[in-house]
C-alpha cells in the first residue's frame, strides 16, 4: 500500500506517519506538505531515513502541482491531514484557512478523480456540529452547524468530499475527531499552550470562564482510528472518533499545574474568543461497531505522558516558539 499523506508535518499527519511506519511494514508513506508555521521535520526525524517514507514539499491549494505529484506517485490512497488547523488564527486570518482546508481539499479531491485514486480518507473535527447543550451528543447525522471560519472550512470541505462520492463514485471516508493532544503539539492550542506557559512560569491565559467543555483524544488513539477506517471503513461514510473524556477547560489547566507543580496563581481569565463554542461532544459508536475500535489512553495518564514529553523537549518548544510565534502570540493574547 502507498499512502499519500498530506500534512505529514504537523501534530497528528507526523503522529500518523511514525505510527503507521512503526506498526504497518506493508505501507509506504509520501508525506506532501507545505511546511507552514505548523509543520516541522524535526517531528519526523525517526522515519526520515526509512526506505518507505519519502516528503514532498508543496501546496496542497495548487491543482496543477498537486494533480502531477498523484500522477507521479500513483498512491493506493490519500489521507488527507493538511490544514490550516487553529481556530483562533481562523478569527484573526480567515483567508489561508479557505484556501488551504476548502480550496486545497477540492484540489486534492480533483487530482484524486483525474488520477483515479482507489481511495480518499479526509480528517475531520467534531466541530462541524457547534455547540452542544448537555446532555446531547452529536453521532454522524447531526446537523453541522460551524461557528468559526476554521470549522466551516471543514464543514463545506467534509461536504465536498462527500460529493466526489455521491457523484464521482469516488471511494471516499471522512472522520471527525474530537480535541486531540499528546507530544509535537504545536504550542498554540489549549494543552501545550498551558504546558509550555507553565513550564516557563509565564501566564496561562483562560478565555472566560473556562467552563466551556472539550472531549479529549490521545492523538495515537486518532491515528489508529484513521486507519481502522481506511482498513473497514466503507465508502461513502462519515466516522466519529471521540476520546470519551469531557472535562472543562478550567479542570484541564489545573491537572496540568498539579503534574508540574506550579501554582494556580499562574491562571489568568482574559476576554473570550469571539464565537466560542460552549462544548463538544460526539457519539463514536458507529465506529466502534464497525472496526472494534475504541480509545486506549485514559486521560490522566495520556496528560502525564504529554507533560513528561514537553519537560524532556524544551529545545523543540524554544525552536518552535521562535520566528513568528512571537507575533501571533501578541496579536491574539496582548489586550486581551
Ligand atoms: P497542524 O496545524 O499541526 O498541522 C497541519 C499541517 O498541514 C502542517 O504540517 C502544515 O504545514 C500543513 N499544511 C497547511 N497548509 C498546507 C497546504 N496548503 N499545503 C500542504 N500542507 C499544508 O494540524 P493538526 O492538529 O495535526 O490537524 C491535522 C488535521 O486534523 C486537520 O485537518 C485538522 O482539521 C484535523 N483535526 C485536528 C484536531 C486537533 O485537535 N488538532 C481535531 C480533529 C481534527
Ligand atoms: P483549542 O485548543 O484552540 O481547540 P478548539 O478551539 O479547536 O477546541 O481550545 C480548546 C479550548 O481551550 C477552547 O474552549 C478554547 C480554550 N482556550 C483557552 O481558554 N485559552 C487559550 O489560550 C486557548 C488556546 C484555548
Amino acid at each position: 500500500m502507498k499512502y499519500l499523506v498530506t500534512g505529514g508535518a504537523g501534530f497528528i499527519g507526523s503522529a500518523f506517519v511514525r505510527l503507521c511506519l512503526r506498526e504497518r511494514p506493508d505501507v509506504e508513506i509520501v508525506n506532501l506538505d507545505k511546511l507552514t508555521y505548523a509543520g516541522n521535520l524535526e517531528n519526523l526525524a525517526e522515519v526520515s531515513d526509512s526506505p518507505r517514507y519519502s516528503f514532498v514539499k508543496g501546496d496542497i491549494a495548487e491543482l496543477d502541482f498537486v494533480h502531477n505529484l498523484v500522477a507521479e506517485t500513483k498512491p493506493d490512497a490519500i489521507v488527507h491531514f493538511a490544514a490550516e488547523s487553529h481556530v483562533d488564527r481562523s478569527i484573526l486570518s480567515p483567508e489561508p484557512v479557505i484556501r488551504t482546508n476548502f480550496h486545497g481539499t477540492f484540489c486534492l479531491l480533483e487530482a484524486a478523480r483525474r488520477n483515479q485514486v482507489p481511495r480518499f480518507h479526509h480528517v475531520s473535527t467534531d466541530e462541524v456540529y457547534g455547540s452542544l447543550e448537555e446532555p446531547l451528543e452529536a453521532d454522524e447525522s447531526y446537523p453541522l452547524k460551524a461557528s468559526s471560519p476554521y470549522s466551516a472550512s471543514k464543514a463545506g470541505s467534509d461536504l465536498l468530499a462527500l460529493s466526489y462520492h455521491t457523484t464521482y463514485h469516488m471511494a471516499v471516508t471522512v472522520s471527525r475527531a474530537s480535541n486531540n493532544y499528546g507530544p509535537y503539539h504545536f504550542p498554540e492550542k489549549l494543552i501545550p499552550l498551558m504546558i509550555s506557559n507553565a513550564l516557563e512560569d509565564k501566564p496561562l491565559p483562560i478565555y472566560g470562564d473556562g467552563l466551556q467543555v472539550r472531549d479529549w483524544l490521545y492523538v495515537d488513539d486518532h491515528c489508529r482510528a484513521i486507519q481502522a477506517v481506511l482498513d473497514k471503513g466503507r465508502s461513502g461514510e462519515i466516522y466519529n472518533i471521540g476520546g470519551s473524556r469531557s472535562l472543562p477547560n478550567r479542570e484541564v489547566v489545573e491537572m496540568i499545574l498539579a503534574i508540574t507543580g506550579k501554582p494556580k496563581s499562574l491562571m489568568v481569565t482574559v476576554k473570550d474568543r469571539p464565537g466560542h463554542d460552549r462544548r463538544y461532544a460526539l457519539s463514536s459508536e458507529k465506529l466502534t461497531r464497525a472496526t472494534g475500535w475504541t480509545p486506549l489512553v485514559p486521560f490522566e495518564e495520556g496528560l502525564a505522558a504529554t507533560v513528561r514529553w514537553y519537560q524532556e523537549h524544551r529545545d523543540w518548544v524554544a525552536r518552535v516558539k521562535s520566528g513568528e510565534y512571537q507575533s501571533y502570540y501578541d496579536k491574539n493574547y496582548a489586550g486581551r
